[in-house]
């Protein structure tokens, strides 16, 4: 029985799904109008401009080689503030616009299946300079950040969301990334989940190296309460959800 079960997962690791879907029949095929790309925010809600790719004094020229090599989890991070430019380049380097084709077409900085990106990028700031701490949200279309919520007790909640792993909260920010599937279902049906679950790795990945370009470090972190984490950022559950979070904070 339990035998079973561990196929029924193994499973969901393999291509096979794609030969079960009638292509023909997705809702891209149909004519479904695609989602967009970006979710929705209101213009009641306070926006903050983040600082052009010009304007990114912090970011040292760090080459790909010395990124890849010196990259590490890091769980232990110095009481002092991500500048706002540092946490520009974070997410650009995550999630960011690297070019818009003359079709209209919006290319991202990481890859995604199909072009799909199904994420949003919820930050938990805790100590980045100018900001005020709280749930914020990454508009990658606008460079902007907009804030979702004041968050009263946000270190306690992120440490009990994350099942007591303290070092979150002891971060400058936390990147959060939700999914939102139908993006890639539309064109994709039941085979968008597997490789949904390949993008996030993408984006994580991106961070990492981008932290060694500002002396700050990261860890990828999967384990956590469902329930509690989308609660935490207000999404419901199903249509959204969080998938994966990243702390990120100095660490020289
Ligand atoms: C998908 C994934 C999930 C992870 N989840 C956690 C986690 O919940 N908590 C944690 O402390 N580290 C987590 N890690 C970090 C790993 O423990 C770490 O990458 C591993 O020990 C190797 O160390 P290195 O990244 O320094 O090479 C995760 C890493 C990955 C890639």
């Amino acid at each position: 029985m339990k035998k079973n079960i561990v196929n029924v997962y193994r499973d969901f690791l393999k291509d096979r799904v794609r030969k079960e879907i009638d292509f023909s029949q997705t809702d891209q095929c149909r004519g479904i109008k695609e989602p967009p790309i970006q979710k929705e925010y209101s213009f009641e809600q306070k926006i903050i401009k983040l600082p052009e790719k010009e304007e990114w004094n912090s970011v040292k020229d760090t080459s790909i080689r010395s990124a890849i090599q010196s990259r590490q989890s890091h769980r232990n991070y110095k009481d002092k503030p991500l500048k706002l430019d540092e946490l520009a380049f974070l997410l650009w380097s995550t999630q960011g616009i690297r070019k818009k084709t003359d079709s209209g077409r919006v290319l991202r900085t990481v890859p995604s299946a199909g072009n799909r990106h199904s994420f949003e990028t919820y930050l938990l700031i805790f100590n980045v300079s100018g900001l005020e701490q709280g749930i914020y949200r990454y508009l990658p279309l606008e460079n902007s950040i907009v804030l979702e919520d004041n968050a009263e007790n946000l270190s306690n909640c992120i440490t009990n969301s994350s099942l007591g792993q303290s070092f979150l909260a002891k971060s400058a920010v936390v990147f959060v990334w939700t999914v939102i599937p139908y993006r890639m279902e539309w064109r994709y049906d039941i085979a968008a989940h597997r490789v949904i679950a390949m993008d996030v790795g993408h984006v994580c990945q991106n961070l990492y190296l981008a932290c060694e370009a500002i002396d700050s470090g990261t860890c990828g972190v999967a384990a956590f309460d469902q329930d509690s984490m989308d609660n935490l950022v207000s999404v419901d559950g199903s249509d959204e959800f969080v998938i994966y979070m990243a702390p990120v904070g100095k660490v020289t």
